[in-house]
């Protein structure tokens, strides 16, 4: 049986995840992936802060000691912002250690080079927790796009906008409110801004632009905006007339190749196919020339979903490093 070290990079709602279904599943993972895991250390910004989950001489908030980690397989990045995320990532990467991400602000940006960097030095970078939470989104576009062109891409890319609007329709509370709700239930980002200003649903249509057409559009071109303006009186009205708020991330490919992208609050009628996606629920539709259009639905925040898909990219990279070579 290998013995496998790996580290994570954060112990908040995502980290604790990871930690948690990689101890709960460790006698399976032995026998379905054939490795005994070792969490090898975990990284936090302030380590004096109590944690009774995870021993003490696991925390570091020192980086050099996860590099110092002889064969360390993987770091399960799971901390805030684009810095030092981004430095810890390519560090990993050159010091030959695959890198699996949650991280949308990191990865929207640095996404391609930390591929290419990957590449450059034989390891793999994960990153379907990036974008829309348990829904595998980025597995099936990485499949998908095998044989399929995929030319418009439409969704509710943030839980807790969708959560916000959602809460406030159906059980009448007030935006404060149900956005602390969400903080507490760990969909919302300790700092709120990115959700509800659009700008976390903006970085994940770039993440999902990159991939799908090779490229993303200027960033300075998209209108971005968030929900911050949606009244419980809009929110009523619109129920009254049977119309729900769905804050829609949509991006595609204009006539001349060019891509044409906007995040935004609209109102949509039962026949939308976004009306009924409810809660902290993300949906993906991808419109593609051979399958028409393909529409993915599932918890787009929280720890467990989020957790379990970038446990899932570990187990991929694992099975890719032991499957047959194929004539
Ligand atoms: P939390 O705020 O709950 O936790 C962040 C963790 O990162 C904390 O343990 C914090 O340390 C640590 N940290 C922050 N900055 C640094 C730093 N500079 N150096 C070392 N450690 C640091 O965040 P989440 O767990 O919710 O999110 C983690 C990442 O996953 C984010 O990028 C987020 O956008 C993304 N994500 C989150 C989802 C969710 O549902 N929550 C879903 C999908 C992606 P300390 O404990 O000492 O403060
Ligand atoms: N804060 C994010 C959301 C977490 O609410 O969608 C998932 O990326």
């Amino acid at each position: 049986m290998a013995a496998v070290k790996v580290a994570i990079l954060g112990f908040g709602t995502v980290g604790q995840g990871i930690y948690h279904i990689i101890n709960e599943k460790r006698e399976q993972f032995k026998e379905t992936l054939g490795v005994d895991i070792e969490i090898a250390k975990i990284l936090v910004r302030d380590v004096t802060k109590p944690r009774s989950n995870a021993p003490q001489d696991l925390i570091t908030d020192n980086f050099e000691d996860i590099l110092a980690i002889p064969d360390l397989q993987v770091v399960f990045e799971a901390i805030v912002g684009e810095e030092p995320a981004f430095k810890y990532s390519a560090l990993a990467i050159e010091n030959g250690c695959n890198v699996i991400t949650a991280n949308k602000v990191m990865f929207s940006k640095h996404g391609l080079a930390l591929q290419e960097k990957a590449k450059q030095y034989g390891v793999q970078v994960g990153y379907e927790a990036t974008t829309a939470g348990g829904v595998p989104v980025i597995k099936t576009m990485q499949n998908i796009l095998r044989v399929n062109d995929v030319h418009h891409i439409q969704g509710i890319l943030n839980g807790t906008s969708n959560y916000i609007l959602t809460q406030m329709r159906s059980e009448g509370l007030a935006f404060d409110d149900v956005l602390k709700d969400a903080q507490s239930l760990g969909y919302a980002e300790a700092d709120p801004y990115n959700d509800i200003s659009g700008q976390d649903a903006f970085r994940k249509l770039m993440i999902l632009s990159a991939l799908a057409f090779g490229k993303q559009p200027r960033w300075e071109d998209v209108d971005v905006i968030g929900i911050t303006e949606i009244t419980s009186e809009q929110v009523d009205k619109a129920s009254a007339k049977g119309l729900r708020y769905r804050h829609v991330a949509d991006v595609q490919l204009g006539e001349n190749g060019e891509l044409i992208a906007k995040v935004g609050p609209e109102l949509v009628g039962p026949e939308h196919p976004l009306y009924s996606i409810e809660g902290v629920n993300n949906a993906v539709a991808l419109d593609t020339n051979y399958i028409g259009t393909l529409t993915l639905v599932g918890p787009g925040a929280g720890m467990f979903p989020t957790a379990s898909v970038m446990v899932e990219d570990y187990a991929d990279m694992l099975a890719k490093q032991t499957a047959p070579v194929t004539i």
